[in-house]
């Protein structure tokens, strides 16, 4: 019986007194051995040959011991391959219980709580063309967007962008691009240079109004994806959830300074920096975005009305798309309409404010929870913390649900030279082309897409993607010291660490 172990060595074991045929294959250099056979002799002293029923001899002769030897050493070697080739480490895969996500805070007043509710039901309206949808737009809703695994999330397992062709009646002006499949991540497109050769690094929005019933004498034509694509000038970025953004607002720039200067001497020997994206005009520290780009909860949800949804607004009162017989709504289409009621882009803020964060597991499937310990010690003791702040605490705040609070988000909220690997050549604020704000890593558990363009839904993948060798136009990865460090890990200390990443 020939038994073949996970594909790197075959072994069997036959009955005395051939105690057994070992065959050995060594994983580097591909060498297999013929099968080799051992027995015990009568006086229990261990004696070889190669074919069965042949005596076995006593005592070896000189070239027998040396073939015996090289078969030993071959052997243990091919032992240490077989104990680390036992498991590869790999990704859990999302979680599959219930959504640890999309609750309010507990601590809310009953005020807080109605204004959670309202903004909640705002967030998730989908929104037609009397109320301004359009004249360009990449979905109907700020929930259809940001969905996984509940309403704040980011992107589900079926991409909605197809219900835009489907049953939201736009398929006669639109067709759906390329890069958006079925069961692919949302994706909203950037051109990265005008024809003219100048920046452009806006958002093109998918779709158009055009060919909907109710657009009446609008002709604007889809953008041309496809010949950007070919150009090689478009990148992507997935929806961020919100989950727990109300606390990543009220976190005080010197608290995000303090902790960029700690641990000076790791951050040194490890190539790692890191600074904050601030804003232009008052100097605060923008935090939200994938490049850190806005500062608050109530300016992202402005500019998202008028990007995402092409409803302009009180702090976004201009159409992107002017063209006049493709406005169907009052310009600015979404405003406060008394002092009694407030308007859309203030409910998304309310929302998302009062939106508590994901609640991590402590085990979940086959991870225990001393794998998910181990995997935080793990994931501390490589450096992935020295980014990824496990907590950073909130200063006063008009809310008490959010007042010194501690915050578990896993991110410094500071932008990071990521290399070649994973720029996308987008100049934001202060952010440079290949510089990425730490993602928070909170609620990882149960997303299913990773980085700013979701390449990935393999945790690996998305950790192997840090390091990126520097080229012409961007230096090396400030996380290469720290990748090295996992990937030089045992396979069962990934396996814990993925485990913990998965609890989160
Ligand atoms: C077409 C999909 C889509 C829709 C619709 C959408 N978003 Fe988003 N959202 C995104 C993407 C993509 C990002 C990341 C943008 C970036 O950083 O470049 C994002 C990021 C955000 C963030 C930043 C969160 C963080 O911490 O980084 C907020 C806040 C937000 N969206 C609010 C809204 C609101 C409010 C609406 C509705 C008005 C909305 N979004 C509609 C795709 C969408
Ligand atoms: C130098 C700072 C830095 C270090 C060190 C670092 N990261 Fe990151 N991490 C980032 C940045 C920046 C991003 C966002 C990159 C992007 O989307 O292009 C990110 C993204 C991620 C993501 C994807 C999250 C998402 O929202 O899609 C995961 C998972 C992750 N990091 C895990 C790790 C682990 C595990 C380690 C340690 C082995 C680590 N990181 C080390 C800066 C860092």
């Amino acid at each position: 019986m020939i038994a073949k172990v996970r594909g790197s060595a075959v072994a069997a074991a036959t009955c005395f007194p051939e105690v057994a045929s070992v065959r050995v294959w060594h994983s580097a250099c591909g060498f297999t051995t013929p099968p080799i056979r051992l027995f015990t002799g009568s006086a229990g002293t261990a004696s070889w040959q190669y074919t069965h029923g042949q005596k076995a001899e006593p005592t070896l002769n000189k070239k027998q011991w040396q073939l015996l030897s090289v078969v030993l050493v071959v052997a243990f070697f091919s032992l240490a391959g077989i104990i680390q080739a036992q498991f590869l480490a790999k990704d859990p895969g999302p979680r599959g219980d219930p959504a640890g996500a999309g609750v309010p805070y507990a601590a809310l007043t009953s005020d807080e709580l109605e204004m959670f509710d309202a903004g909640r039901k705002e967030f998730a309206e989908e929104d037609g063309l009397d109320e301004g949808l359009g004249p360009r737009f990449n979905f109907v809703s700020c929930g259809g967007c940001h969905s996984q695994p509940d309403v704040g999330g980011t992107s589900p397992a079926m991409n909605p962008l197809f219900r835009v062709v489907g049953d939201l009646g736009f398929g006669a002006g639109n067709v759906v691009p390329s890069f958006i499949t079925p069961d692919g991540p949302i994706k909203e497109a950037r051109f990265q240079y005008n024809p003219n050769g100048t920046r452009d690094g806006g958002v093109h929005a998918l779709f158009v109004i055009a060919g909907h019933p109710d657009a009446v004498g609008c002709t604007i034509q889809q953008a041309n994806f496809e010949r950007q694509i070919l150009n090689n000038n478009i990148i992507f970025r997935i929806p961020t959830p919100i989950f727990g953004a109300g606390l990543i607002e009220q976190i005080s720039d010197s608290t995000i300074v303090a902790n960029l200067a700690g641990n000076p001497f790791a951050k040194r020997i490890l190539g790692i920096s890191g600074r904050p994206n601030r804003n232009g005009n008052d100097g605060r520290i923008a935090r939200f975005g994938w490049k850190a780009q806005n500062q608050s909860l109530l300016l992202f949800s402005g500019e998202a009305y008028n990007v995402e949804m092409g409803i302009t607004n009180e702090l976004f009162p201009i159409e992107r798309d002017e063209t006049g017989t493709c406005q169907f709504a009052m310009v600015p289409n979404n405003v406060t309409p008394s002092i009694r009621q407030l308007s859309a882009i203030e409910n998304f803020a309310n929302f998302q404010r009062f939106l508590a964060p994901p609640t991590p597991v402590s085990s979940f499937g086959r991870a225990s929870s001393f794998s998910v310990s181990r995997g935080r010690q793990r994931f501390t003791e490589v450096g992935c913390a020295l980014c990824h702040t496990p907590a950073l605490k909130t200063d006063n705040s008009s809310v008490a649900a959010l007042r010194y609070q501690n915050v578990n988000l896993f991110s410094d909220l500071a932008l990071h030279g990521m290399g070649p690997g994973l720029a996308d050549d987008i100049l934001q604020g202060a952010a440079r082309g290949d510089e990425f704000r730490t993602s928070p890593l909170w609620g990882l558990g149960q997303r299913i897409f990773f980085l700013h363009d979701g390449r990935t839904n393999d945790l690996l993948e998305a950790i192997r993607a840090h390091g990126s060798a520097g080229n012409l136009k961007f230096g090396p990865s400030e996380a290469n010291a720290v990748i090295d460090r996992f990937n030089g890990l045992g396979e069962g200390d990934k396996q814990d660490l993925l485990n913990f990443l998965r609890s989160l």
